[in-house]
């Protein structure tokens, strides 16, 4: 079948080179010719494991194309993908411009006929508002329209988009459900469970489902935080609650709390659709206002650690990222840490392996090492804060002799709390007593 998708984001990226993938003929349009040229180029500027290649692959199998002008995407097209941006507003409301725009644009060009999917997280009622608007500009044109939520995760997308849990299928008529029953054939066919819902149902699935893994978090944050005025320990605690299958291991990790593009975003928006629709959300605020206050807290815990103060201390930060596997700083812990550090007088060295080019713009005045052990070598503390796999597997020998004070803050729970001490480290982790300390007796 003959897609457009607009946007070429992490979100209409992957979606337009998966489709291809799937065999289908994309063209993906975005208004930045910079990335669009890049894309013309197979240069892929964001970090997600696999998709250079997906693109290099649709590209020469001639099934995927990249281009500015939504004119030359439309026609012929028997649906269109809507994956723009849906940043929050100052007021924490889905900024809906970009979908707008987009909507605008498909009206003018579309063939009747033509199915339209909106793939961006939109608050419930969007996808209607989106049908009103085409009306308006083009009365009287056929038209279909869909939601078709992602569960996409950066780091993992490409891997999500082909192996999904499950895909939801908004539509209104059998037209719709039928274009994407066919456009989604190849997983259907493979046995990926497939919803078939009403729009509303659709769009709410996906703030919903962003929404109780922020409470799951935010919950396993605060029994860590409980964990260590317990003694016990949150690891075993996790292990403990996620044998149960009706829990499952999975978003129990605890950590400094949760960050990233969607998450953060589609609370705020849940929790603006609430109060207009008069159904309030008390859950999610309480685990929006608890990942906020988790935030700030690390950096107290980091100055803790450090004997009371960081002042002029020089701290080397592991990950800038707001998880493994991305060069994405959006609402990473890191920042607020970093900017904390800095505030109560620390100097920072920080190291990513993929998020260092993105970091300098937001944090432009600290030091940035080549690597991992040029950001730790002199250091009087260590903070892990995303959880890459290096960092798992550093040479402690080293990190110790290395260090100005063998004193580490671990955000993650990446090394086990015995062997750090065994090694002479005082570690500091999330939801387990530390270990170490001067007054400790062996
Ligand atoms: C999230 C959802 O997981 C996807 O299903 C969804 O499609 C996507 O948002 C979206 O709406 O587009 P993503 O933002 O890529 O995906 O990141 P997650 O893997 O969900 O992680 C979010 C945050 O939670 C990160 O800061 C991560 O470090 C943290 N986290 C995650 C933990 O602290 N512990 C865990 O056990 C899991």
């Amino acid at each position: 079948m003959k897609l457009a998708v607009v946007g070429t984001g992490y979100v209409g990226l992957v979606t337009g080179s998966c489709l291809a993938e799937l065999g289908h003929n994309v063209t993906c349009v975005d208004i930045d010719a910079t990335k669009i040229g890049e894309l013309n180029n197979g240069v892929v500027s964001i970090f997600e494991p696999g998709l250079t290649d997906l693109v290099e692959r649709g590209r020469r199998a001639g099934r995927l194309r990249f281009t500015t002008d939504l004119g030359e995407a439309m026609p012929g097209s028997s649906a269109v993908f809507i994956a723009v941006g849906t940043p929050s507003d100052s007021s924490g409301r889905a900024d809906l411009s970009q979908v707008t725009e987009a909507a605008d644009g498909i009206a003018e060009l579309m063939d009747p006929g033509t199915l339209v999917v909106v793939k961006s997280t939109v608050p419930v009622g969007t996808t209607r508002h989106v049908a009103d608007q085409i009306h308006q500009t083009r009365p009287g044109v056929d038209f279909e329209i869909g939601a078709n939520p992602e569960f996409l995760r950066q780091g993992v997308a490409v891997t999500d988009f082909m192996h999904p849990d499950r895909l939801v299928i908004g539509t209104a008529t059998e037209a719709a459900e039928e274009l994407l029953r066919h456009i989604y054939q190849p997983l259907i066919g493979a046995g990926v469970t497939t919803l078939f819902v009403g729009i509303e149902t659709a769009e709410l699935i996906k703030y919903a489902s962003n929404s109780f893994l922020a409470i799951k978090l935010s919950f396993v944050n605060e029994v860590a935080d409980l964990c260590e005025a317990a003694g016990a320990n949150i690891d075993e605690v996790a292990n403990g609650m996620g044998l149960d299958t009706r829990i499952t291991h999975r978003f129990l990790s605890a950590g400094p709390g949760f960050g990233g593009s969607c998450l953060p975003k589609d609370t705020q928006a849940l929790l603006h659709t609430s109060q207009v629709l008069g159904a309030p959300s008390r859950v999610v605020a309480a685990a929006v206002d608890a990942n906020r206050d988790r935030k700030r807290h690390m950096a107290n815990k980091i100055a803790a650690a450090a004997g009371g103060s960081v002042q002029g201390k020089t701290i080397a930060v592991l990950g800038l990222a707001f998880k493994a596997n991305t060069d994405d700083l959006r609402e990473s812990p890191a920042i607020a840490i970093v900017r904390s550090l800095i505030g109560l007088g620390a100097t920072i060295r920080a190291y990513d392996p993929e998020a260092v080019d993105n970091a300098r713009a937001v944090l432009p005045t600290i030091e940035y090492a080549a690597d991992a052990y040029e950001a730790i070598d002199g250091a009087d503390l260590l903070v892990i804060v995303t959880e890459w796999p290096e960092f798992a597997t550093l040479d402690l020998s080293r990190v110790y002799t290395s260090m100005a004070s063998p004193v580490i803050v671990d955000l993650r729970n990446l090394y086990n709390p015995s062997d750090m001490a065994e090694l002479g480290f005082a570690y500091h982790s999330i939801g387990r007593p530390p270990v170490g300390l001067p007054d400790d007796s062996p």
